[in-house]
Parts: C-alpha cells; sequence; structure tokens
C-alpha cells in the first residue's frame, strides 16, 4: 500500500530534547553546566524513558510532565547539581520550547505538498506538546499532536500506536511512522508500521525481535521515503 500518513514522535525526533541544558549551559547565570550539560541531558533523557517503561509495565500511569521532573531530580542529583532551585525551574521551563532540528520544518512542508497526513504521536502531555509546537512554529504543518493522555499507558504499548488507525482511518501499511528512539522504531515495526529510524546519534541497532525497515542520520530523506 501507499503510504497516506506520516507520524512522527516528538522528542529526539522533532524536537531537540538536549536543547534545554545547552542553552541553559550558555546563559551566564549557570557556569556549573558548562561541563556537565551534554551528562546531565543524557541522564535526564534516559531516567525519563526508563521511568515510562516501568511505569506502563506496572500499571502506573501518569503524566509525561511528572515523568520529565523525575528524571530531571535524579539527573541533578547524579551530577552534582541537585538543591539549584533556580537551575532546575530554568531547565523545566526549557524544556517547554525546545528547538525543532532545522530540516523539520522544509520536511513537514513538502509532505503537506505532497498530500500527505502528517501528525505527532508522543508520550507528551498535550500542554507540554502544544508548547512545543507552538514555539517550533510547525502547527499549520501538522494535522493533528496524539498524545498517550487518552490511553492512559505509555509507548510502546500498542493502544498508544493504535491512535494514528482510530484518528486517520488508515490501515498499518499506510502508515510511515518516524522516531529517533530504536526501542520505539522498533516496537512500531513489529505493530505493522513502516518505519524510519532517524538515528541521529549514531548508535547501535537495538536487539530487540523487530527492526525498522529504514535507517536515517536525520529527517532530510522523509519525503521521499513516503513517495516510495
Ligand atoms: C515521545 C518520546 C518517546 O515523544 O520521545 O513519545
Amino acid at each position: 500500500m501507499p503510504i497516506t500518513t506520516c507520524i512522527f514522535d516528538a522528542y529526539g525526533t522533532l524536537f531537540d530534547v538536549a536543547a534545554a541544558a545547552r542553552q541553559a549551559a550558555a546563559e551566564p547565570e549557570f557556569p556549573q553546566l558548562s561541563d556537565t550539560w551534554a551528562e546531565l541531558a543524557n541522564h535526564w533523557r534516559l531516567k525519563q524513558l526508563q521511568y515510562t517503561w516501568l511505569r506502563a509495565i506496572t500499571d502506573a500511569h501518569t503524566d509525561f510532565w511528572e515523568v520529565t521532573q523525575n528524571g530531571l531530580d535524579w539527573a541533578l542529583e547524579a551530577t552534582g547539581l541537585d538543591g539549584d532551585d533556580r537551575l532546575r525551574q530554568r531547565l523545566l521551563d526549557l524544556y517547554w520550547q525546545l528547538q525543532a532540528y532545522p530540516e523539520v520544518p522544509t520536511m513537514l512542508a513538502a509532505l503537506k505538498a505532497a498530500g500527505l497526513n502528517t501528525a505527532i504521536l508522543s508520550n507528551g502531555s498535550p500542554a507540554m506538546l502544544d508548547g512545543a509546537v507552538q514555539s517550533a512554529g510547525i502547527g499549520d504543518l501538522l494535522d493533528d499532536v496524539l498524545s498517550v493522555q487518552s490511553v492512559g499507558i505509555f509507548k510502546p504499548d500498542a493502544r498508544v500506536y493504535d491512535l494514528v488507525g482510530n484518528r486517520f482511518g488508515c490501515a498499518k501499511d499506510e502508515v510511515l511512522f518516524v522516531s529517533s528512539n530504536g526501542w520505539d522504531a522498533a516496537a512500531a515495526a513489529g505493530y505493522g508500521f513502516t518505519t524510519a529510524w532517524a538515528n541521529r546519534a549514531g548508535e547501535p541497532v537495538d536487539r530487540l525481535p523487530w527492526t525498522p525497515q529504514h535507517l536515517l542520520s536525520d529527517l532530510t530523506s522523509i519525503p521521499d521515503l513516503a513517495a516510495g
């Protein structure tokens, strides 16, 4: 089946999750971040994701904003930066205004020009996603922003991927699902979507039972992939 619908993960795929720590590190008030911002960002992201998986398998769902804060608190302590409320608040504020990767607006505009459906499918809460979409200025290039909040469980539960067919009325094999998270791209391939893993960090392939069909280094070639 031809691709009719392109679905994007949000954090790490369209929006640069390291941007909050990188930007705070460039501000004169936070010299303590100059050597540690990358380690902090890495810990923050990994703990945030671990907490989503653990909450999904223990049936202890909560808002993605809560696990984002929990992950940050763990990361601040691990890097010896805990106890600085101003720094913590600045990092959280910046998470609502993450930059989109530079190729994102042009890539989405090409998909819309080709008549494809475009949407985000994310663990993020609707309010967080709204903040990121608005600050990146890409709202007009998306038909919808789908959040796990409506099903009350995090990725990679199949009920999350079901949101796409329910919204667009399309078959699984008409969907090109794009994520920079190897585990998300793999699970979506197992679900039945055609998937592209944007492996921005050059990581090894996840050892899981499913493999994404397309391996990319960024999102530039998505319109060509979708056109077949
Ligand atoms: C999301 C996370 C997994 O946006 O990046 O769903």
